[in-house]
């Protein structure tokens, strides 16, 4: 498949992949996905729109005040360039990272010690999964106690969570030693058209395990699983670092993910 029709078919899963847990308003050239359940979501181009008018940025920033969401964007810069400067004049802070799609996977060694399993969506200890991923992201020092709920942990996430493993919407990985939780990791498979397409997300490992090998092999796990099922899988990384460890587990880089936030 041609890079612009790969960066199609992403656009199509971006389109896709929210409606399940959102309800959708256009505002002009943007779609504005207004999540049901205890995820947030984020304006994009509507499918198809290559021009964005900084008018239509004011507008659904004006709208997600009202509901009171924060402000958030994403959009490919490749498929819709006008974004940025829509974005931009709108006062809003842009950040980008590169998208990478599957490109030649690779079988990555795990640390001795280590196990990786998919987690079930009966498993006891899915707070603490999702504590370790907000922790790790948090950027905040590794502590005594995983099972401690953060932010993203409380009960309505885990139950939002518990359901979507459970109807094969998130597919979520992780890799213990000695039963200590070191890292985490899921992707999220989307019928579009005739296809599934899957997106790697939330690959984290606790900071005292980093360095070893973790993020790569989960990811790879988690790519072994997503295509027994999925024609394409991507992600897009937090910046050139994350994008290394994931071309070590077969990703290519095929374009930018942009994020604007105010
Ligand atoms: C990004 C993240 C998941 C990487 O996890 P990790 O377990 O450290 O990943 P790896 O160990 O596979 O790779 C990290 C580095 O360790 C190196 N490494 C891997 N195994 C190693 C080993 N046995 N000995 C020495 N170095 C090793 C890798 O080469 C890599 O180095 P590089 O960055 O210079 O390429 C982790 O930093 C994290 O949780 N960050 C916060 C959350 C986040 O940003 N997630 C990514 C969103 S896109």
């Amino acid at each position: 498949m041609s890079i612009s029709a790969t960066l199609r078919r992403v656009e199509q899963y971006y389109d896709a992949a929210p409606r399940s847990d959102a309800r959708v308003e256009e505002i002009g050239s943007l779609t504005l996905f207004i999540g049901t359940g205890p995820w947030s979501y984020y304006a994009r181009p509507r499918l198809g729109v290559s021009v964005v008018q900084p008018q239509d940025v004011q507008r659904a920033c004006g709208r997600m005040r009202e509901l009171n969401l924060p402000a958030a964007f994403e959009w490919m810069a490749e498929s819709t360039p006008s974004m940025r400067a829509a974005a931009s004049r709108s006062g809003l802070s842009v950040v980008d990272g590169p998208l990478l799609v599957v490109a030649d996977p690779v079988d990555v060694m795990l640390p001795g010690g280590v196990r990786l399993f998919l987690v079930g969506a009966d498993d006891p200890r899915l707070g603490d999964y999702l504590h370790l991923a907000t922790h790790a992201f948090s950027g905040t020092p590794d502590d005594e106690d995983p099972g401690e709920p953060g932010p993203d942990s409380s009960e309505a996430a885990v139950a939002h969570l518990r359901t979507r493993i459970a109807d094969g919407r998130t597919v979520l990985m992780a890799a213990i030693s000695q039963n200590r939780l070191l890292a985490v990791g899921s992707h999220h498979p989307v019928v579009v058209g005739e296809d599934v397409v899957s997106e790697i997300v939330g690959v984290a490992t606790l900071p005292d395990y980093r360095g070893r090998g973790l993020g790569a092999a989960i990811t790879a796990a988690l790519v072994s699983d997503a295509r027994q099922e999925c024609s394409l899988v991507f992600l897009s990384a937090g910046d050139d670092d994350s994008a290394r460890v994931y071309e070590r587990a077969g990703f290519a880089q095929i374009g930018t993910a942009c994020l604007a936030t105010s």
